[in-house]
Parts: C-alpha cells; structure tokens; sequence
C-alpha cells in the first residue's frame, strides 16, 4: 500500500497539525434570558443548562463569561402579559426592561457584544411573530412593528439585530429604517432560513411565547417559517437577505440542517450563522444525565460539526461550558 491514511492520525501532534476545522470560544455566542424585576434567577425544567436572569444577575452572568472569553450574547425577553397587545407596541416603548436592560449591559460592559431578537412573539397576545388579522399573519403591517422595534434595539445599544420573524422583506425594512435614524453601523443577523421546527419547544416554555389556542389564531407558525422538507427554498430567502443588506445569514435549527448550512456556506460569500436550538441540547442533555452519552465529548463533537458544515457563527447553549472547558485546559 502506498497510501496509508492512518499515517496522517498516528499522533495526536500529527492529528492536529492536519485538523481542518477548530471550534474557538469566540465562535460561540450565548442566549441569555431576561426576566423583568430584581434578584431573580428561575430554573428552565425543559432546558436545565439556561436559567431565567433578571438584570442585576444577567450582569454577574456576562462577567463571568467575559472572563473566560465568552463575549457575545444574544438575549430574549419574557415580557409580562400584562404588556402583551395585537401589535406588540411595547416592544419600542422606552419603559421597555430588554431595552433598559441592553443599555445597562453595554454601559458597564462597552467591549461585550450584544444581538438582540427581533419579532412580535414575546411581545404579542397571539404568541405569533406578526400582527394576526382575520386569522393570517399580516406580512406588511408587521415590517413597521419590526422597524421601530428595530431603531429603539439600535438606539438601546445592541450591536447586532436578529430578525427572527420570517416576514418577507424585513432585513430590507429593517436596513432603511435603521439608516434612515442614522444606525449605519447597527448590523443584522438575519435568521435567513428559519424552519417551522419542533425543537424550539424549551424556548417556548422558557418565555411563555408559544402561539395562544384561539378560534382566529393560526396554531402553527407554518405560514411563515420554513417547511423541513426544503432546502432550494433557503437558497431564495438568502438571496433576498443579501441583497436586502443582511451581514449574516443564519440557519435554524443548526443540528437537524447542517445541510441547509452547508448550501448557504457554498453558494454565498456572507458569514453563516447557526442556532443550535434549545430542542436540539436539551436532547443531548437529557442523554447526558442518564449517563448514556459522554457530555464532555458530545458537547464539542456537536460544535464541531456545526462549524464543519460551514457556520461560523454558533448560537448555542453550550456556548458557557465550552468556554470554561477551553479557558481552564
Ligand atoms: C422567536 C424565536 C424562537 C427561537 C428564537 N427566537 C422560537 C420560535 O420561533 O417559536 C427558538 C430558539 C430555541 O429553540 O432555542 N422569535
């Protein structure tokens, strides 16, 4: 045999010499929930690796993490019901806690980088991510929600928006409304291909946003995210968000689309994102706990193959664990 395969793996010196991918920290990015009021820190049963943090505790959260490098951090709202309406108003008003919130963070941490979720969900009594008329989502009405929703994130201090919504047209609604007040530099993290999924069920139970059973109210998101069989349906979403001005285009979920991921990697030149949703780690966390699967080893093998298929950018909930492991090795 001339060629030997096993050559290049003899080693674990040699092994990583050829090692073609490298998941760092700085890849990573770590959701955060944010409940109003003070001294709160509530245990999310679906997801047990999150926790629900008010304020005064997301801010010892982020030191910590920004000590072992950890610097980015997406954050979502539970937002009272009593501030829930059809239009999702609250989510501009500037007695907004997710607002007061960010410009706290970025006031005591400048260097953090903060990304924001953009969509009526948490925001709506419908517990849809637009404004539900006649038992439809209304596509146009909601992009003016999503505008000054927006403009008030830019002006809080977020760094990177994210749309999470799926309306067609809002990275461009979005560019021009933020350009428009001035935010050129407020960049978008587009969820480019959002998929109707199942695995978002911990997310849900973690805010309370799942859509509300109602006569009117369509029960699933399914008119406007994306249906799981499709992939050439992501090549168009991604063409509309690059051309609307999108600066990363994200896949979701990460684990069960890698080959969604891998298709945007090829066909465009923006950074890819992937959100390794909640659904998606709470399963390897349940396995973990029965002491089925190995949580030290499962944990970056999933990273990895994430970054592997072509996502530089990681949301995920992992993003702590990884970051200490690394830190301390
Ligand atoms: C809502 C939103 C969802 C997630 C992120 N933003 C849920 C949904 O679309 O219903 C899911 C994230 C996760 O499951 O970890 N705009």
């Amino acid at each position: 045999m001339i060629r030997r395969p096993r050559r290049n793996r003899k080693s674990a010196a040699i092994r990583k010499l050829v090692a073609e991918k490298e998941v760092t920290t700085g890849n990573l990015i770590h959701p955060l929930f944010l409940v109003e009021g003070k001294k709160v820190d509530e245990v999310i049963t679906s997801l047990p690796i999150a926790r629900r943090l008010s304020q005064d505790n997301m801010l010892k959260e982020i030191e910590e993490c920004m000590t072992v490098g950890l610097d980015k951090f997406i954050i979502f709202p539970k937002i009272p019901s009593k501030y829930k309406d059809k239009k999702g108003t609250h989510s501009y008003k500037s007695t907004n806690f997710y607002l007061k919130a960010a410009k706290e963070i970025k006031k005591r941490f400048p260097e953090a980088c903060l990304i924001s979720d953009v969509a009526l969900d948490p925001y709506s009594v419908d517990g849809h991510d637009g404004i539900v008329k006649n038992g439809k989502i209304a596509n146009d009405e909601t992009l003016t929600v999503l505008q000054k929703m927006s403009v008030a994130q830019a002006a809080a201090g977020f760094d990177i928006l994210g749309p999470s919504d799926m309306m067609d047209g809002r990275v461009g609604a979005i560019r021009e409304a933020l350009d428009g007040k001035g935010f050129v530099d407020t960049s978008i993290m587009s969820y480019t291909a959002k998929y109707a999924s199942a695995f978002y069920g911990p997310f849900r139970d973690a805010l309370g946003s799942a859509p509300v059973e109602g006569a009117d109210i369509p029960k699933d998101k399914k008119s406007y995210q994306m249906d799981p069989a499709n992939t050439r349906e992501a090549l168009i979403e991604a063409d509309l968000d690059t051309a609307e001005g999108a600066d990363f285009l994200m896949v979701k979920p990460a684990l069960h689309y890698l080959d969604v991921i891998h298709a945007l990697d090829t066909h465009f030149d923006l950074p890819i994102a992937a959100y390794h949703v909640s659904g998606e780690c709470a399963m390897l966390l349940a396995a973990c706990k029965e002491g089925w699967l190995n949580y030290d080893e499962v944990m970056p093998e999933t990273l990895l193959s994430i970054h592997r298929a072509g996502a530089e950018a990681i949301i995920t909930y992992f993003a702590k664990d990884f970051a200490n492991r690394s830190f301390y090795k």
